[in-house]
C-alpha cells in the first residue's frame, strides 16, 4: 500500500475529473506499464480500482480518471467531497491489459474506458506503431482527455449517437486486419459488440478490459464443489451460497482480494487440476481454455472437485 496526496483534481470533461497522486515520502511510485490499474481507498472504507491514465516514464506521479456513477459511492465521494491536499492510499499497480507487441493496433473506446488505452497510445506512438483509436460517446463534446490524444498523433475517429457518427462495430471490426491488435474498454454493449463483430479475429488478438463485472446468465446454478489446497493438504467444502474465497477464508485460508467482482485480478490461483468454470471479465478465451490459473472470488468448478496451488 502507498501513501499519496492529491496534489491536483482536473475537469477533464463533463461529469469527469481526474485526480494526480503523488507520493508523502518524497520518492517514486513503483513503476507501471500501460493499461495497469490500482485500487483506490477512499475515507470510509471505499475502495475502487482505476487505470493509471497518467505517462508511465514519470513515476512521481500518477493519474487516474474517473467519471461520475449516480449511486457510485466512489465516484460520487470523488465529485463532491475530495479536495486536494486529501492524503489517500493506493495499492501497487497490477497490469491484466498489456500492451503486447504488434505492428499496429486498433483502440476502441467509450467514454471514459478510454483511460486504460491513454498510455498504450502514448507508447504505441513512441514506438513508431501506427494506431487508430475509435472513440465513442454520447457527444463528442463529452469525450475526456480530447485534446491530449490528438496531440498523440495518431488517427482518431469520432463517433457519437447525437452527431449521428454511431461507430457500426460489425462493418468496421468484423473483417480481420492482419498483424493487428485491438484493446477495447467501454460499457458492456460496445464490448459485447465488439466481441462478436471480432469473433473471426486469431486468438488473443482482441483484449478486453472491463470496468464493472459482465452480465452472468439469470439462471447460472452454482452447485457445490471440493477444492483441495495442494500446499496445506486442506479439503475444502465450497457450498452454494459461497464463493471458493469465502470458503476458504472461513477455512483460515485467506487469498488476498481486492474487488470481489471477477475484474482486478487479486485472488487469481493456480489451477492444479479439475475444470474451472471460469466466470470472471478478466481471462481471455485461450487462457480459460488453458484452465492454469482462477479467480476465486466468482469462479468454481465444473466438477465435484478442484485441486489448487494454495
Ligand atoms: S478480488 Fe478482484 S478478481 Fe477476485
Amino acid at each position: 500500500m502507498h501513501e499519496v496526496i492529491v496534489r491536483a483534481l482536473r475537469y477533464e470533461a463533463p461529469g469527469v475529473l481526474s485526480l494526480e497522486l503523488a507520493p508523502t515520502n518524497g520518492k517514486l511510485l513503483p513503476p507501471f506499464e500501460p493499461g495497469a490499474h490500482v485500487d483506490l481507498h477512499l475515507p470510509g472504507g471505499i475502495m475502487r480500482q482505476y487505470s493509471l491514465c497518467g505517462d508511465p516514464n514519470d513515476t512521481s506521479r500518477y493519474r487516474v480518471g474517473i467519471r461520475s456513477v449516480s449511486g457510485g459511492q466512489s465516484s460520487q465521494f470523488v465529485h463532491r467531497k475530495l479536495r486536494p491536499g486529501e492524503i489517500l492510499k493506493i495499492s501497487t499497480p497490477r497490469n491484466n491489459f498489456p500492451l503486447i507487441d504488434a505492428d499496429r493496433y486498433l483502440f476502441v473506446a467509450g467514454g471514459i474506458g478510454v483511460t486504460p488505452l491513454i498510455p498504450m497510445m502514448q507508447a504505441a506512438s513512441a514506438r513508431n506503431k501506427p494506431w487508430t483509436l475509435l472513440y465513442c460517446n454520447k457527444r463528442d463534446a463529452d469525450a475526456p482527455f480530447l485534446d491530449e490524444i490528438r496531440a498523440l498523433g495518431g488517427n482518431l475517429s469520432l463517433h457519437s449517437s447525437q452527431a449521428g457518427t454511431r461507430l457500426d462495430v460489425q462493418q468496421r471490426l468484423g473483417p480481420v486486419e492482419e498483424n493487428t491488435v485491438v484493446y477495447c474498454c467501454g460499457p458492456e454493449g460496445l464490448m459485447t459488440a465488439v466481441e462478436e463483430a471480432t469473433a473471426e479475429w486469431p486468438a488473443d488478438t482482441v483484449r478486453f478490459e472491463w470496468f464493472t463485472p459482465r452480465s452472468r446468465p439469470a439462471d447460472e446454478v452454482s452447485g457445490s464443489f471440493e477444492v483441495v489446497c495442494e500446499q496445506s493438504g486442506l479439503t475444502v467444502t465450497v457450498p452454494p451460497e459461497k464463493t471458493v474465497l469465502e470458503a476458504l477464508n472461513d477455512a483460515g485460508i485467506p487469498i488476498p482480494c481486492s474487488c470481489q467482482q471477477g475484474i482486478c485480478g487479486t485472488c487469481e490461483v493456480r489451477v492444479i487440476d479439475g475444470e474451472v468454470d471460469h466466470r470472471d471479465s478478466i481471462l481471455s478465451s485461450s487462457e480459460r481454455a488453458a484452465n492454469q490459473t482462477m479467480m476465486t472470488c466468482v469462479s468454481r468448478a465444473k466438477g465435484a472437485r478442484l485441486v489448487l496451488d494454495i
